[in-house]
């Protein structure tokens, strides 16, 4: 195995030979390629990682389940629950929303859960996480779960509910200066271990979608995903009918016109700490706030209906996160479930206080964090 400076130069050895590259060509490299951080480094939750999520504590996946079962009473057919989690990262989330589901779902439903994760170190560590998770349950929610990893695009038949928590933020971006027209940043090598960046004339299909999305005054800066249709369109192919939940930071068209943001919202996080994305790359996870309009536009053009943006706190509150505060507290059996596979976690439930605040607060995940629901039927 190789040592992160190894991996490193071998990154840098790789974008020499791949010549000039778009940003967005870039930060799929730089992330999701061969020696990109989900793929070589990802370090998520915890003090010794790069950012936390909300995926590290059971309160957040329990109420997701809460919202989940409902979206399965919904489709009104007694079939197995058909879950997929897009990029579930270290898999805390997953396992979180599968306990509570086991508990909420009738004891003869089945539920199927399928992770999707271009990562293959994170897959090996969800699957080393569900692992111990199965070998714990009882014997009928054993029989009745079952849990598969896949790659995208995923096709599928009937009914199913996606959950997304800070993936449409990792998806690739171009960076794009206004100027006399529409700019795109490029990157590119510069020696062994160095990138340089300049810009260029974007091309027309880019600067259209600029035109669409990005109201930003003139000399300043800013991002768009061109995957983001292509993104909600297999989204919408998973199943017949699909209920999908995201889950993100991001920003509003009147936000890029109001120019608080004059060069972009790219960011890069190191040790929790917001860094350099050419130096820290690929040791750093590339971010971008999700331009909530052109998300919209995706998933309206792939066929799903989109109910307004609630605040991750209004959303948890709705879906009963302080009756699973109540939930936890008086049952045992899940408190040691939850304890194993968080270490932070603490069992009485004034000591979820502090989850509490950082997930529904405002000063905390409240509301930077929306959550935009959609369903396709
Ligand atoms: C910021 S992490 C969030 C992880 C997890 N959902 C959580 O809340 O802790 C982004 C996740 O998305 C995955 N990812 C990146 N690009 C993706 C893509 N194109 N499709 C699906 N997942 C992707 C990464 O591997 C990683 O697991």
């Amino acid at each position: 195995m190789e040592n992160d400076w190894q991996v490193r130069s071998r990154f840098f050895e790789r974008l020499e030979t791949m010549g000039p590259l778009t940003f967005g060509e870039f930060m799929q490299e730089a992330l999701i390629g061969p020696y990109g951080y989900y793929t070589a480094r990802a370090r998520i939750g915890g003090a010794e990682a790069d950012f936390f999520t909300a995926a590290g504590s059971p309160l957040f996946g329990y109420t997701l389940a809460n919202r989940i079962v409902q979206a399965w009473r919904d489709f009104a057919v007694d079939g197995p629950l058909r879950l997929v989690e897009l990029g579930p990262g270290e898999g805390k989330n997953a396992v979180h929303m599968a306990t509570r589901l086991l508990q909420l779902l009738p004891d003869e439903i089945p539920l199927s859960i399928v992770l999707v994760d271009p990562s293959e170190a994170l897959v090996r560590r969800q699957k080393s996480l569900m692992e111990d998770f199965v070998f714990g349950l009882a014997e009928n929610d054993r029989r009745r779960l079952t849990i598969a990893w896949e790659t995208l695009p995923l096709r599928g038949e009937g009914d199913v509910v996606v959950v997304a928590n800070e993936v449409l933020d990792a998806l690739p971006v171009e960076r794009l200066r206004k100027e006399k027209g529409w700019q795109r940043m490029m990157v590119k090598a510069d020696g062994p271990d160095g990138l340089l960046t300049y810009w260029e004339a974007a091309p027309n299909q880019l600067a259209q979608l600029a035109n669409r999305f990005l109201p930003i005054q003139e000399g300043t800066s800013a991002e768009l995903c061109p995957q983001m249709h292509s993104f909600f369109e297999s989204v919408g192919g998973m199943g017949n009918r699909v209920r999908a939940l995201f889950i993100d930071y991001g920003i509003t068209t009147e936000e890029w016109r109001s120019g608080i943001r004059p060069s972009g919202t790219v960011r890069a996080y190191r040790n929790h700490e917001i860094c350099d994305v050419l130096e820290a790359t690929p040791w750093c996870d590339i971010t971008a706030d999700v331009n909530w309009d052109h998300a919209f536009d995706a998933a309206s053009a792939a066929g799903f209906t989109i109910s307004p943006l609630k605040t991750q706190g209004s959303f948890l509150m709705e879906w009963g996160i302080m009756d699973v505060v109540s939930h936890l507290a008086e049952s045992s059996s899940s408190e040691d479930n939850a304890r194993t596979l968080s270490p932070t976690f603490e069992p009485q439930a004034a000591r979820y206080a502090g989850q509490i605040k950082q997930l529904v607060f405002p000063g905390g995940m409240g509301e930077r964090f929306l959550v935009m629901e959609c369903e396709k039927v």
